[in-house]
Formats: C-alpha cells, sequence, structure tokens
C-alpha cells in the first residue's frame, strides 16, 4: 500500500469466521499516518472467541452457539458458563457452577448502608454506579488482576451481587426493606423474590415470568465489542481493578443510544399511546430536521432483523398470557414494526427493532418500572463483561488501549497575560 511518498505492506489476518482485517500496527511507524475512525466503524480492537455477530444476516453466535437455541434451551447459568468458560458445562459443571455463584449473593452488610446516602428518587442505574464501583473498597482479596484465581473469583462475585445490588436499588426507591437472598432459588427466581418480595408474605415465583426473565438475561449476556464492553475493555487496559471496570461498563450503558434505549422506547410507545399516533411519529423519526429517533429500532451492527427481537416479540405473548394483561402498548408496538417495516425510509436505511423494541414491554408487564431496565440490561451485561475483561487480561499482546486523534486547535502561541488580553 503507497500512502503518500511512503510504501508500506500489511498482513491481513483471517478469523475463524468474518471479515479478515489488515493489521495496521505499524502503519504509524512506517509512514507517520493514522488511521481516523470516528466510532471505530472499521476497527478492531481486539481478538476475541466469545461472541460472533453478523449483521447482514442477524447471526448472533456465543461461543459458536446460535443466540435462538441458546435462549429457547439453555439457562442464563448455562450461558454464563458458556461464555466464561469457552463451553458448555455437563451436568456437573453447571451445577457446581450454580452452586458456587449463589454462594456469593450477599452483600457486605456495610455495603447495604451505601443505599441509605442516596436520594429515595435517585436513578437506580446511578445508585448501581457507585454500589458497584464501592465493590473494591469491600472484596481486597480479589483485585490481583495478574492471578488468575483472584480474577474467578471476582467474577463470580460481580455476577453473583449483581441481582442483590439491582433489587436493593429497587426497594430503597419504593421504600420497602431490603429483602435478602434466598439461594434454594434459582438466579432469576431469587431475583425476583428480592425484587417484588416482601418479609411479610411467602413470594411465590411465577415459572413463566422465571423462563422470560431467565431468556432477557439470556438476550443480554454478551454482544462483542459493544460500546459499554469497549468501556470495560479500556477501563481494564490500565490494570483498573474488576469492580471498577465494571461500574465503568455501567456508566456507558446507561444512555438512551445504547441500554438506555429499552426504558426510551417503551416511554415512546406509551407517549405514541394509540395505533392512529403512530403515522405521525413515524413522519418525525423520518424528518432530517426533528432529532426524533424512533427508540428500539436500528442498530450499528445489524442491518437485518436482530435476532434477539424474534425471541423477544414471541416472550411478549407468552408474558401476557400467562399474567393475562392486556396493555395497548403491544398493540402499539407490533402496529408500529409493521408500519415501519413497510416504509421505504427504513427498508433503505436497513432500520428492524432491535432486542429493546419488545424488551420493555415484557419488563413492564412484568412490573418493573422503566427506570429499572438499563439495570436488569446491566445485571445480564455484567457476565459478557467480565467475560471480556478476562479474555483480554489473558491475551499477551494486552496493551492499554489510547487512541489517536486528528489535531484541529490552534497551532503553537504564545500566552498572553490576563491585563493584556
Ligand atoms: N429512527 C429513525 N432514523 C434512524 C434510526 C431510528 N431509530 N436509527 C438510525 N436512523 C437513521 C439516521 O438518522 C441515519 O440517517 P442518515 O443516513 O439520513 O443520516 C441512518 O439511519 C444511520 O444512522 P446512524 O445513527 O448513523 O447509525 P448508527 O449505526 O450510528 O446508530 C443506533 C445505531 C442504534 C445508535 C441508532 O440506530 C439509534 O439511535 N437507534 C435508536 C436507539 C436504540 O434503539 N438503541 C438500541 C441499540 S440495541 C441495544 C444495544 O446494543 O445497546
Amino acid at each position: 500500500m503507497k500512502i503518500g511518498d511512503k510504501e508500506s505492506n500489511y498482513a491481513i489476518r483471517s478469523g475463524t469466521i468474518g471479515p479478515d482485517v489488515i493489521d495496521i500496527r505499524k502503519l504509524y511507524a512506517e509512514t507517520g499516518c493514522f488511521t481516523y475512525d470516528p466510532g471505530f466503524t472499521s476497527t478492531a480492537s481486539c481478538d476475541s472467541a466469545l461472541t460472533y455477530i453478523d449483521g447482514d444476516e442477524g447471526v448472533l453466535l456465543h461461543r459458536g452457539y446460535p443466540i435462538g437455541e441458546l435462549a429457547e434451551d439453555s439457562s442464563f447459568m448455562e450461558v454464563s458458563y458458556l461464555l466464561l468458560n469457552g463451553e458448555l458445562p455437563s451436568k456437573d459443571e453447571l451445577e457446581s457452577f450454580s452452586y458456587t455463584i449463589s454462594r456469593h449473593t450477599m452483600l457486605h452488610e456495610q455495603l447495604m448502608q451505601f443505599y441509605r446516602g442516596f436520594r429515595r428518587d435517585a436513578h437506580p442505574m446511578a445508585i448501581m454506579c457507585g454500589v458497584v464501583g464501592a465493590l473494591s473498597a469491600f472484596y481486597h482479596d480479589s483485585t490481583d488482576i495478574a492471578d488468575p484465581e483472584h480474577r474467578r473469583i471476582s467474577s463470580h462475585r460481580l455476577i453473583a451481587k449483581m441481582p442483590t445490588i439491582a433489587a436493593a436499588a429497587y426497594k430503597y426507591s419504593v421504600g420497602q426493606p431490603f429483602v435478602y437472598p434466598d439461594n434454594s432459588l434459582s438466579y432469576t427466581g431469587n431475583f425476583l423474590r428480592m425484587t417484588f418480595g416482601v418479609p411479610a408474605e411467602p413470594y411465590e415465583v411465577n415459572p413463566v415470568v422465571e423462563r422470560a426473565l431467565d431468556r432477557i438475561f439470556i438476550l443480554h449476556a454478551d454482544h462483542e465489542q459493544n460500546a459499554s464492553t469497549s468501556t470495560v475493555r479500556l477501563a481494564g487496559s490500565s490494570g483498573a481493578n474488576p469492580f471498577a471496570c465494571i461500574a465503568a461498563g455501567i456508566a456507558c450503558l446507561w444512555g438512551p443510544a445504547h441500554g438506555g434505549a429499552n426504558e426510551a422506547a417503551l416511554n415512546m410507545l406509551r407517549e405514541i399511546g394509540t395505533p392512529d399516533k403512530i403515522p405521525e411519529y413515524i413522519a418525525r423519526a423520518k424528518d432530517k430536521n426533528d432529532p426524533f429517533r424512533l427508540m428500539g429500532f436500528g442498530h450499528r451492527v445489524y442491518k437485518n432483523y436482530d435476532p434477539r427481537a424474534t425471541v423477544m416479540q414471541k416472550t411478549v405473548r407468552e408474558v401476557f398470557d400467562a399474567l393475562k394483561v392486556n396493555d395497548p402498548v403491544f398493540e402499539v408496538a407490533l402496529q408500529l414494526e409493521e408500519m415501519a417495516l413497510n416504509d421505504p425510509y427504513f427498508i433503505e436505511k436497513k432500520l428492524f427493532p432491535n432486542v429493546d423494541f419488545y424488551s420493555g414491554v415484557i419488563l413492564s408487564a412484568i412490573g418493573f418500572p422503566t427506570t429499572m431496565f438499563t439495570v436488569l440490561f446491566a445485571l445480564a451485561r455484567t457476565v459478557g463483561w467480565v467475560a471480556q475483561w478476562n479474555e483480554m487480561i489473558s491475551d499477551p499482546g494486552q496493551k492499554i488501549g489510547r487512541p489517536r486523534q486528528l489535531y484541529t486547535g490552534p497551532t503553537q502561541r504564545p500566552y498572553v497575560p490576563v491585563d493584556k488580553r
């Protein structure tokens, strides 16, 4: 390749599937140029064996297994094991893993006191960022990132404690007492009980809701190098401890273009209210002078139907039937999807419903307030974050992340004292 008057050759590297990459690590040394790729639309930042996405074909694989099959036939614990260890667990391995996770569900009692420092109306994501970041002040015995055993324990702690942290954030906001974990329940059943149970009454886990929520957790478990995962990797590349890295991931996930989209999508569907208003909103989404976007539509990678949205749409029906919910928001969602999919603007730009289009509808039917939606996304994505973080630390070629820039500011000029300006 010739750049300016400099000739340079770059190796092409192939993965097991997916596009090849041009290895440009020596580009600057050989040509004096950087590449320019805001948003990293053409840039691979790492090797990874965890998750594969073919956005044009609507394919999502975890360690080679299609997401549809995992969502249909496995459990969140099984998928967590798969992401962390590379292979599906045997029956014994699954039992032992689930047992280990259940033994880490409690929070240090002093950490529970943190909640009382927040305002009752604080967004639970704000609480989550703070409490997860604070874990590093409590679990010093698992923060040596060079030690694989420390990494394993801190990964298990994060996966196990996230439901307790999330449920406590909810309980605090509604003024109810915290419900401590019950390790005889499944990972997801335990979370439902800690969220919706009260000490005054026994709580019975509804198996349809438990299955639906477990499936939502599976669908959100990992999604290769998205913004929050890249944030976790970037934070971790400096050697920061895992609790701090996951807190950084949570902060990034909060944004409405990322994990906040499920909250935004449901708010939008409620605002639309009735099917007759849909054309008005579609027109706004198409209007270049209006910043409004159809939330839950479009994806950086999927330019075909998001395979997670297919599973979600089916799950909405199951939950609505089981809970006998009759919420007009589902009808609005179905009709909005149909109208948008037949509209030339959305066809041309390859905009399809993403995972968040239906997840909010399900979570709301289960009883979660919209502010908890992104919290649930963070809870489920924690396993993906820790698996990616572990993969990065174990990679001998790992370096601190440090992008370059195209400088457009003033060139050097002399300082002018304030009385001369
Ligand atoms: N409604 C209307 N127009 C849209 C939408 C939308 N939801 N999404 C993209 N477009 C248009 C956009 O205006 C642009 O048009 P033009 O080329 O004329 O300027 C074109 O499509 C390409 O958009 P982009 O912003 O360059 O695409 P991107 O890949 O950078 O953005 C996205 C991807 C997800 C941020 C964006 O589609 C979006 O904002 N969607 C709504 C928010 C949402 O649902 N996010 C959840 C993502 S899935 C969960 C997760 O992984 O976090």
